[in-house]
């Protein structure tokens, strides 16, 4: 069942993204060499429960911290611990925050001072490619487009499309139906409908598409090749003409 949510509902989510987008906002200031991850995960926990939400991630299927935090060549689901950010890192940041009942979810890549070339196009296009699939979404379209979209602007800028890990629906729970996969055919999966509210989050590869686990915890997926991968991500809701994301400004 792909629930449908009511005007009131839509209220509820609205503020639940804008406390998300906030956080984010928040956490982007204290992003330089030197701080821990367990520092960021403490100043989001504090951010989102001083403003009576609870972060969506905290004990969700015995996740430890309120926010996942991925460097480099981890693509997503890092644990916040004693890790320093450092100059060149690729800093994947996301989680959800949850009002009244309601989740959002939203992700974003920082690189930490400066990087390669083709890092800084790794992260700027995994940006671009996450509004190309949302280009595609009003009432009425598909899931396959959002997907589809997403895959093209990655090939064509030379990426690779993480398989395994998919976007999805949002709402009462973090993750809902239906699926939204980042590679696809155009013209195919469920009808997108008004009220409609999902989470689209491109996770990009500069090297090969694979992914692993590693011995370090049961959460943290890395590339198999070591190369790094960039991950953004807006919970949107789908209206007649088109949407409105509302982990934004
Ligand atoms: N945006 C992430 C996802 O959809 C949030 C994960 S919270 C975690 O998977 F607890 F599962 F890490
Ligand atoms: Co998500």
């Amino acid at each position: 069942m792909i629930s449908i949510k009511s005007p009131r509902e839509i209220e509820l989510m609205k503020h639940a993204g804008h406390i998300n987008y906030l956080t984010h906002e928040e956490l982007k200031k204290h992003l330089k060499p030197g701080i821990t991850t367990a520092e960021l995960d403490k100043i989001a926990y504090a951010f989102i429960t001083k403003n009576d939400c609870t972060p969506s991630c905290l004990n969700y299927e015995g996740f430890p911290k309120s926010i996942c935090i991925s460097i480099n060549d981890e693509v997503v689901h890092g644990i916040p611990g004693k890790r320093k950010l450092k100059n060149h890192d690729v800093v994947s940041i996301d989680f959800g925050v949850k009002y009244k009942g309601y989740h959002s979810d939203a992700a974003r890549t920082y690189i930490i001072g400066n990087a390669s070339q083709e890092i800084e196009d790794l992260v700027k296009n995994t940006e671009e490619a996450l509004y190309q699939g949302l280009s595609k979404i009003k009432a009425g379209a598909k899931i396959g487009d959002i997907s589809h979209a997403i895959e093209t602007y990655a090939h064509n800028h030379g990426l690779s499309v993480v398989e395994e890990l998919v976007g999805h629906g949002v709402g009462t729970n973090l993750h809902e139906e239906p699926d939204v996969p980042n590679y696809g055919a155009e013209n195919k999966g469920i009808i997108l409908k008004e009220g409609m509210t999902i989470a689209v989050e491109p996770m990009l590869n500069l090297g090969r598409k694979e992914i692993c686990y590693t011995d370090q915890d049961d959460w943290v997926i890395v590339t198999e090749d070591g190369y790094p991968s960039a991950h953004f991500e807006h919970t949107v809701l789908v209206t007649k003409d088109g949407y409105v994301i509302l982990t934004g400004e």
